[in-house]
């Protein structure tokens, strides 16, 4: 089926499915209709309606007329000065964005403090496996999820991978920080600025030739896709920490997954999709994620850039191949394949064979007095440095592009 009559293919799925339908079989990804009950959500009701064919409908019309009617220069020079969850916005913003973001910055009313802020705790135990997981596990996963790496290609973050990811690590960053969601914690903000840049690649990739080409659907970033990102964030961190035998109690397990359901929640996910409990999660990961990994050239050239991150620094000497080899370990050989990660005969065994001893050490070390202290500074540095690096040291603003890739 050649690129066209697919997408009229979908185009007839789309209208089918948003009567929950019909599964359309593609050609090299699995389309799997949508069977995940909204029983299972933190909403425990909803239509049913498969999310590939829902966006954001108060956001998506109101970015795209900012966009057009040449508000957006503007918009981002007074969006730069808001950065803390409990700011008031900056005066000066047109009076339609105002009212979205005055409504988008509230918290959902099952957002539960007290779950908050045991998922600090978890963040301050966690926070180096976190940062490995979040950007070598869940990051070079996003390389083999094809309509993110397409997205992410031809838009204009995909000319500048070290400024798109240095942005995409706030977000991590954020979410893991002590006052995360607290007044002068900045995820709301993050939340927020992301949910307009969503809205705006939705009406500016569309115009993207190539972006064409290639897509299957006319509209990206359905709630669909963001769900699929969303579990190569918390889900996978979490089949990840299991897998490596950290031993979480049940509440921090919990606290951690609610931190990532009222971030869904803020980037304009709607309640009836996001997943109530772990065994929900993996339920819906099992449907939308684990069926639609594949390469892309888009992907692969995405993963190559993200591997050379470190050359500024040593030249990729040894960045390189320990990025490389991170990410077999933890994605495993057919990704590593995918992404044409070649073998690297030192790291590889030594990964396979130290990561565990070290997971066990650190564990066991754990219950001494000053240990999560100690781990939470350290940690920490770790991921100011990081973002430090990426951001060239210039403070991250996260902006509504106005075009797409130059071609
Ligand atoms: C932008 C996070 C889902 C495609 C961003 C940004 C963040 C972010 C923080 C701002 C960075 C920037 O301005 O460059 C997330 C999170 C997601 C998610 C946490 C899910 C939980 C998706 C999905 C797609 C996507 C599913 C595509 C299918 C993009 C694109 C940009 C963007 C194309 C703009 C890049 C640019 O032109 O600068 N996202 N995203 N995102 N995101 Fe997402």
């Amino acid at each position: 089926m050649d690129k066209i009559s697919r997408r009229n293919a979908l185009k007839v799925g789309g209208a089918l499915g948003a009567i929950g339908a019909l599964a359309v079989a593609a050609p090299g990804q699995a389309r799997a209709a949508w069977t995940w009950s909204p029983r299972g959500s933190v909403a425990g009701t909803g239509a049913a309606v498969d999310p590939r064919y829902v966006w954001d409908p108060e956001a998506d019309p109101m970015v795209a007329s900012l966009i057009d009617r040449g508000d957006v220069p503007r918009v981002n020079e007074l969006l730069r000065t808001w950065t803390k969850n409990a700011q008031p916005l900056p005066a000066g913003l047109p009076a339609d964005l105002r009212d979205f973001m005055e409504q988008a910055r509230k918290l959902p009313t099952w957002a539960d403090q007290g779950k908050l802020a045991t998922a600090v705790d978890f963040n301050e135990k966690r926070g180096l496996y976190l940062g490995v997981l979040y950007g070598l596990a869940s990051g070079m996963m996003s390389t083999v999820i094809p309509k993110e790496a397409l997205a992410v290609y031809y838009s204009q973050g995909g000319a500048d991978m070290k400024d798109r990811i240095s942005k995409t690590a706030k977000l991590g960053y954020d979410i893991g920080a002590r006052n995360a969601y607290q007044p002068d914690g900045e995820m709301v903000v993050t939340c927020v600025k992301t949910r307009l840049v969503h809205a705006a690649v939705r009406h500016l990739l569309p115009q993207s030739p190539q972006w064409n080409q290639q897509a299957e659907e006319e509209i990206p970033i359905s709630q669909r896709d963001i769900m699929v990102t969303w579990h190569s964030l918390p889900t996978t961190v979490m089949r990840k920490l299991t897998a490596w035998k950290v031993p979480i109690p049940a509440a921090e397990s919990t606290a951690f997954l609610h931190s990532w359901q009222v971030a869904a929640h803020m980037l304009g996910v709607r309640d009836e999709y996001i997943p109530a409990s772990w065994a929900e999660a993996n339920s819906q990961a099992a449907q939308v994620l684990d069926p639609v990994l594949a390469p892309t050239p888009e992907g692969i050239k995405l993963a190559d850039i993200l591997l050379n991150l470190g050359s500024a620094i040593d030249a990729g000497i040894l960045s390189k191949p320990i990025l490389g080899s991170f990410t077999r370990f933890m994605l495993g050989d057919r990704i590593a394949e995918w992404l044409k990660i070649p073998r690297e005969p030192i790291w590889d065994p030594l990964l396979r064979t130290a990561w565990g001893p070290f997971v066990a050490v650190r564990e066991g070390l754990l219950p001494l007095p000053l240990a999560p202290e100690a781990y939470w500074t350290f940690d920490e540095f770790l991921r100011k440095a990081a973002l430090l690096f990426l951001s060239e040291a210039k403070p991250i603003s996260i902006e509504i592009p106005l075009t797409n890739r130059p071609s």
